[in-house]
């Protein structure tokens, strides 16, 4: 993989490159630490949650130990997706042939299977993947063997804290989800600059001052984080003043969002989710204070949706212009776009040791 320089962009082939799709998931959402669910929705023995991680299925189960587990979401016999949506269950049954498995993943009864010689329960367990949390967050990595979800957050649980968000405080409130016509780096990097801001989210600019010398921008090693102030207040159009002093938009890689508005203590989280090379995934788990007023909260949406329906139809043509395929690449401003930079070296780098 050729390496990017500051200004220019990766190649846009790789937006829509089928193989290019492959390999990030074998080399990046197959062995990084992704958000996938939130723990109000795991904590009696029992409970389940299926969700994802790229686009490997997974199942989180709360077992009768009170250990919260993962795993790959596949039936050991033949491959059906053992477990939908979200619930309670004494055992994870295979709505196929009826394999029936124990909350800790082990093979507990396979019809039938008494009578075929050489049959060995103990060897089709459920295939396990690495669990952890931050606060009410739920994160998956595909690899057991991940490193701790701690050393891939680094400094982002603090600056989260530091801004006025206490994360364990907060109550679930909805789950947003949609599908996009674009590949999930575009997705991402439109989260990743607000110089389309000022030009194509006129609500959002007049709430936060989006201007660059107010609009702050910064690097870590695993995440990159974006602050804006209120500006007027809010504008008119949502009460921007409150416990939390600034917006903060940070961007775990490769595509959790962390996003927390100025006002009441809010935060929402979710990932981007590739679905092959030109269709994206996302949803986002939203959370506020508990006593947060019911006017707050529906203004507060009115402004998140229109700046979502507003970044849809952005991401969905720069898709059409990317895949044109007679245009080999971009260009990003160094400083307004400098996270959009640090992302793709990320990328790049990721990559490139699945290749070494
Ligand atoms: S595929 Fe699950 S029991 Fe056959
Ligand atoms: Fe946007």
């Amino acid at each position: 993989m050729a390496a990017t320089s500051d200004s220019r962009s990766i190649p846009w082939d790789w937006y829509s490159d089928p193989s290019v799709a492959l390999l990030e998931q074998r080399a990046i959402f197959r062995r990084t630490w992704q958000y996938a669910a939130h723990a109000g929705d795991l904590t009696e023995p029992g409970s389940f949650v299926s969700t994802r991680a790229g686009d490997v299925p997974v199942v989180l189960v709360r077992g009768r130990d009170g250990t919260l587990r993962g795993f790959v979401n596949v039936c050991r016999h033949r491959g059906y997706v053992l477990c939908d949506g979200a619930g309670r269950r004494e055992t994870l049954q295979c709505a196929y042939h009826a394999w029936t498995y124990d909350l800790d993943g082990s093979l507990r009864s396979a019809p039938r299977t008494d009578t075929e010689a050489d049959f060995d329960r103990s060897g089709h367990g459920l295939i396990p993947v690495a669990v952890d949390t931050w606060g009410p967050f739920v994160f998956v990595n595909p690899d057991p063997a991940a490193d701790p979800l701690a050393d891939h957050l680094g400094e982002l649980p603090q600056l989260v804290a530091d801004g006025g968000v206490d994360v364990d405080g907060l109550v679930f409130h909805r789950r947003t989800e949609a599908d996009y016509e674009a590949n999930w780096k575009v997705c991402v990097e439109n989260f990743l600059e607000c110089y389309h801001c000022a030009v194509a989210h006129p609500s959002f600019a007049k709430a936060l001052d989006v201007a660059p010398a107010a609009y702050l921008l910064a690097e870590h090693p695993t995440f990159s984080s974006q602050y804006g102030p209120p500006k007027n207040g809010g504008g008119g159009v949502y009460d921007a003043v409150g416990e939390v002093g600034r917006g903060q938009f940070h961007l775990l890689f490769p595509g959790t969002t962390v996003n927390v508005m100025p006002g009441r203590g809010n935060l929402s989280i979710g990932p981007v989710i590739p679905l092959g090379a030109e269709r994206t995934h996302r949803f986002l788990d939203y959370f506020f204070l508990p006593e947060t007023d019911e006017q707050w909260i529906s203004e507060f949406f009115e402004l998140d949706g229109q700046v979502g329906a507003e970044d849809r139809m952005l991401v969905e043509r720069v898709q059409v212009g990317m895949r044109s395929g007679l245009v080999d690449d971009g260009y990003l401003l160094p400083e307004s776009e400098r996270l959009i930079a640090h992302f793709e070296r990320l990328l790049v780098e990721a990559l490139a040791d699945d290749a070494a």
